[in-house]
């Protein structure tokens, strides 16, 4: 296959880690047979240094012209610590979300073997954990209007927005993948305060009915985070909408023993776009000490959701799952054993790849 794949590095650990999954990329592009071909693009804070846009057109051209594309991560202590700014590397993202029309954000926790141990949950509680939520991600108070301060700028509102069409189509693709995995939803909302939830269970209670193989159930969302510690191994699809699946995946990526392990996939109706779910972790920039897997494993997620190459994605699952079971591992797994630069554990994933 011609795979034509858009690079967004961003901000922070972004380059660094985008950098381990491309080398991973253009190993299984060898191994399989692949032409693959890259552009990369400014996103989040270096791109507001260089152009004053956190998302220039030049980039979303890049994203709309690709196959795929591969987002590192965003965000910079300098606009954290400072709310007055006009301009931030986040609305970036929002923005990139919103033009490319990836209103579902896909989520999954599960374990690795190797690591269970590293959970900071009891091992019977995370042994077999696997389950995925279908975050709704163009809607919301993410974007709702009006949003803002009154004129004396005493009072600050934002606006909960949902529309149902807007749940239908994110729903949807949650009972979708439910019926391929155990055939269980669960609709994560607060029905008992919120309007926008009350649209959201009605919606997704009519929406079942074209689903009977599929067991649905509705909790609130204070009782989800409570839950999720308590037994995560209950869960298996959860949708919910924006503001509640960027607080609950969260929680749940470190059910798994680092937050540094967990991919995630946006989709809608045009390019897909495949991300860690960590952030810019500003912290370790430039150090070569981050965690590339999360990056690399969002790389297997782009091989079978992009381009429906399941041996491609397996290849990647299955080789990362040896440098964990072998000890090639970045400081935050590492355990006082040896600990691995980020591009030290890309460049042993490539050679193996190559010879397995
Ligand atoms: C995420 C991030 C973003 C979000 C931020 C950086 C705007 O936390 O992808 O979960 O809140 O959606
Ligand atoms: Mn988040």
């Amino acid at each position: 296959m011609q795979l034509k794949i858009a690079l967004l590095p961003g901000d922070g650990i972004g380059p660094e880690v985008i950098d381990q999954a491309v080398k991973v990329v253009k190993a299984i592009g060898k191994k399989f047979g692949h032409s693959l071909s890259f552009e990369t693009g400014l996103v989040g804070a270096c791109a507001i240094d260089a152009t004053g846009d956190p998302y220039p057109d030049t980039s979303h051209d890049i994203c709309v012209g690709a196959d795929a594309v591969l987002f590192g991560a965003i965000g910079d202590p300098k606009y954290d610590n400072d709310p007055k700014a006009k301009v931030r590397p986040e609305q970036g993202l929002l923005r990139m979300r919103q033009k490319l029309g990836l209103f579902a954000n896909v989520r999954p926790t599960f374990t690795f073997p190797s690591l269970v141990h590293k959970s900071p949950l009891k091992l019977d509680r995370v042994d077999g954990v696997d389950f995925v939520f279908f975050r709704e991600l163009t809607g919301g108070i993410y974007f709702g209007e009006p949003r803002g301060r009154n004129e004396q700028g005493t009072k600050a509102f934002d606006t909960n927005v949902y529309s149902k069409e807007e749940i239908v189509r994110l729903a949807r693709m949650g009972f979708e993948a439910a019926r391929g995995r155990r055939k269980l939803l669960t609709c994560v909302d607060k029905a008992n305060v919120m309007a926008t939830s009350r649209l959201w269970r009605e919606t997704v209670q009519e929406l079942a009915l074209e689903y009977p193989d599929v067991k649905v159930e509705y909790e609130f969302v204070d009782a989800v985070a409570m839950r999720l510690i308590q037994w995560p191994k209950a869960y298996d699809v959860l949708i919910t909408e924006n503001l509640f699946g960027d607080i609950l995946t969260d929680e749940a990526s470190v059910i798994s023993g680092s937050m540094g392990l967990m991919p995630s996939a946006s989709l809608g109706s045009k390019v897909k776009l495949f991300e860690p779910i960590h952030g810019s972790y500003p912290q370790a920039a430039g150090k070569n000490i981050a965690n590339p897997l999360a990056t690399i494993l969002s790389a297997a997620m782009m091989f079978d959701y992009a381009f429906g190459l399941k041996a491609e994605s397996n290849a990647i699952s299955d080789v990362v799952n040896q440098s964990l079971a072998e000890g090639m591992v970045t400081e935050d797994i590492a355990e006082g054993g040896k600990a691995y630069t980020t591009s030290e554990v890309g460049d042993w994933l490539a050679e193996r790849l190559a010879t397995n």
